[in-house]
C-alpha cells in the first residue's frame, strides 16, 4: 500500500498480528510495575474504579480514534497530524517527544526485569526476607543496572530494524499468551495464601475517602500510558493496518486485554503483599518485591517460576518499548526520509544518554533534582501526568473538530462494509465529552500535585512547541 509520500509501507502480516503487537504495545511494564503501585500509593478499590470507567470512556474512545487517524492517512504520527493542517503539527511532535521520554526510563526497568531472570539462580530467592533491600541495593548501584538497561536497548533496536512485520509481530505472537498464563498462575497462589483477604479488600472495596484530585489525574495518566495512547503509538500502529480491519472492534480486544492484565496483575501482587504484611503505597519496588517474595516460599518449583515471570516481564515490556521507538523511528523515516537503520541507531544512541542518566539517579546522581525530582521521575512525571494526558485530549480535539465526520465514519465503518452502531455516541464523546473531561481532570491535578514547577514545565514546553509549529 502506499502512503502519502509515495512510499511502500509495510503491513500487518495478519489479524492476530496486529491484535497481538497492539496489545503488546499496550501490555508492559505499565501494567505489571506501574498499575499495581500505582494502585498501592493511591489508596486501592476507589482508584481502581475511576480507572476502569477512564479506560473505557476515555481510553478506549481515544483508542478508537487513533487508529482510525492512523490508517486513514496511512501516516504515523506527526504526518497523520500534518496531513490535515500545518499548524497541528506540533501536537503529532508532542508525541515524539512523549516516546523520547517515556524511553528515557522504560528501558531502565526493563533492564531490572531482565537482570531478575538472572538473579533468580544466583540468590535472589534464597532469603526471602532480604528480597526488598537486595532490590534497593541493585537499583542504586552505578553499572550493574547500566548494563541491563543497555541489552535492554540493544533487544529493542534488534528488532525494530527488522521493520514491523519481521520483528515486532513474531515476538509478540509468542510470548503474549506466555504471560498471561503465567499470570493466572500467579493470582491463584496469591489468592489461596493465608492472610489474602485483606489484599482482596483493599483491591475491591471502594473506599472513596481517599480520593483527590490528584487520584483522577494519576488514574487519567496511568490508563493513557497503559493503553500506550496520547502520544502516537496507535496512530502509528494504525498506519500499518489493513483496510480490512474492523477498527473499533480492534480497540475493544486490545483494551479488554490491557485491563485484563492489569486487574491481573493486582490481583497477583495485592492478596500476596497482606499476606506477607507489606507496605502497599511501597511505590516502584512492588513487583520487584512482591512476587520473588512469593516465589521463595515455593521451594524449587519457585525458581522455574520466577525465572519465567521475569522473562515474561522482560517481554512483557520489549513489546512496549518497540512500539515506543518505532514512534519515533517512522516519524523519522516518513517526515525526514530517513532510513530505517540509521533512524533506529540515532534515535536509540539519544535515548540511551538519556537512560544512563534515568539509572544513575536511582543512587549516586540521587542528590541531583530537576524541579524537584530525580531525573528519572522527572521523565516519568512528566509524560504520563501531563504530555500523554493533553496529547490524548489534543487528539479528541483534533478528530473531533479538525476531521471531516464523514471520513470517520468511512474509516471505522469500512466504508460502509461493517457496522459501527455506536459511531454516534463515540463520536459525541469525542468531540464534546473528552476534551472537557481531559481539560478539567488535568487542572484539577495539576493544582493539587507537589511537583508544581514540573507541570508549569510540561505547559511550558507544550506552548513553544504550538509557536514553533511552522518549523516542525
Ligand atoms: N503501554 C505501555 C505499558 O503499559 C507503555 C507505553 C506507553 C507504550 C506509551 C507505548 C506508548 O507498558
Amino acid at each position: 500500500m502506499e502512503n502519502l509520500n509515495g512510499k511502500q509501507r509495510d503491513n500487518w502480516g495478519s489479524r492476530l498480528g496486529f491484535v497481538m503487537a497492539a496489545a503488546g504495545s499496550a501490555v508492559g511494564l505499565g501494567n505489571i510495575w506501574r498499575f499495581p503501585y500505582t494502585t498501592g500509593e493511591n489508596g486501592g478499590s476507589a482508584f481502581i474504579i475511576i480507572y476502569l470507567v477512564f479506560v473505557f470512556v476515555i481510553g478506549l474512545s481515544v483508542m478508537t480514534a487513533e487508529l482510525a487517524v492512523g490508517r486513514r492517512t496511512q501516516l504515523a504520527a506527526v504526518g497523520a497530524f500534518k496531513k490535515y493542517s500545518n499548524r497541528w503539527t506540533f501536537a503529532g511532535v508532542l508525541g515524539v517527544i512523549s516516546a523520547f521520554f517515556i524511553m528515557g526510563f522504560y528501558p531502565v526497568v526493563g533492564g531490572w526485569a531482565m537482570a531478575y531472570v538472572v538473579k533468580t539462580f544466583t540468590g535472589l530467592l534464597s532469603n526471602a526476607s532480604a528480597v526488598g533491600d537486595s532490590f534497593g541495593a541493585f537499583i542504586s548501584a552505578p553499572i550493574e543496572p547500566l548494563f541491563w538497561f543497555i541489552l535492554f536497548l540493544l533487544a529493542n533496536v534488534v528488532i525494530v530494524i527488522k521493520g514491523i512485520s519481521g520483528g515486532i509481530e513474531k515476538a509478540g505472537k509468542i510470548l503474549m499468551p506466555t504471560l498471561f498464563v503465567l499470570f493466572i498462575f500467579l493470582a491463584i497462589r496469591s489468592v489461596t495464601l493465608e492472610g489474602a483477604g485483606a489484599g482482596l479488600e483493599f483491591l475491591f472495596k471502594p473506599d472513596f475517602s481517599k480520593v483527590t484530585g490528584e487520584t483522577f489525574l494519576a488514574a487519567l495518566g496511568q490508563a493513557f500510558f497503559s493503553l500506550s495512547l496520547g502520544m502516537g503509538c496507535m496512530i502509528t500502529y494504525g498506519s500499518y493496518l489493513s483496510k480490512k480491519e474492523n477498527l473499533p472492534q480492534n480497540a475493544l480486544i486490545v483494551t479488554t486485554l490491557d485491563t485484563a492484565v492489569a486487574i491481573l496483575a493486582g490481583i497477583a501482587i495485592f492478596p500476596a503483599l497482606f499476606a506477607f504484611n507489606m507496605e502497599p503505597a511501597a511505590g516502584p519496588g512492588l513487583v520487584f518485591v512482591v512476587v520473588p517474595t512469593i516465589f521463595a516460599q515455593m521451594g524449587a518449583l519457585g525458581y522455574l517460576f520466577s525465572a519465567v515471570f521475569f522473562v515474561a516481564l522482560t517481554v512483557a515490556a520489549l513489546t512496549s518499548s518497540v512500539s515506543l521507538l518505532e514512534v519515533v523511528v517512522s516519524y523519522l523515516i516518513d517526515q525526514k526520509n530517513m532510513e530505517r537503520k540509521p533512524a533506529v541507531i540515532l534515535t536509540v544512541v539519544i535515548m540511551g544518554i538519556f537512560g544512563i542518566f534515568a539509572s544513575l539517579s536511582m543512587g549516586v546522581l540521587g542528590d541531583v533534582k530537576i524541579l524537584g525530582v530525580i531525573f528519572f521521575d522527572f521523565l516519568d512525571i512528566l509524560t504520563d501526568k501531563i504530555f500523554l494526558a493533553i496529547g490524548g485530549m489534543l487528539l479528541a480535539i483534533f478528530v473531533g473538530w479538525v476531521v471531516k465526520k464523514e471520513d470517520l465514519q468511512d474509516e471505522l465503518t469500512n466504508s460502509g462494509t461493517v457496522k459501527f452502531g455506536l459511531f454516534n455516541v463515540w463520536y459525541n464523546l469525542v468531540k464534546y465529552v473528552i476534551p472537557f473531561a481531559v481539560a478539567i481532570i488535568a487542572v484539577a491535578g495539576i493544582i493539587s500535585i507537589t511537583e508544581t514547577g514540573l507541570m508549569l514545565f510540561g505547559l511550558a514546553v507544550i506552548a513553544v512547541l504550538v509557536l514553533v509549529s511552522k518549523k516542525l
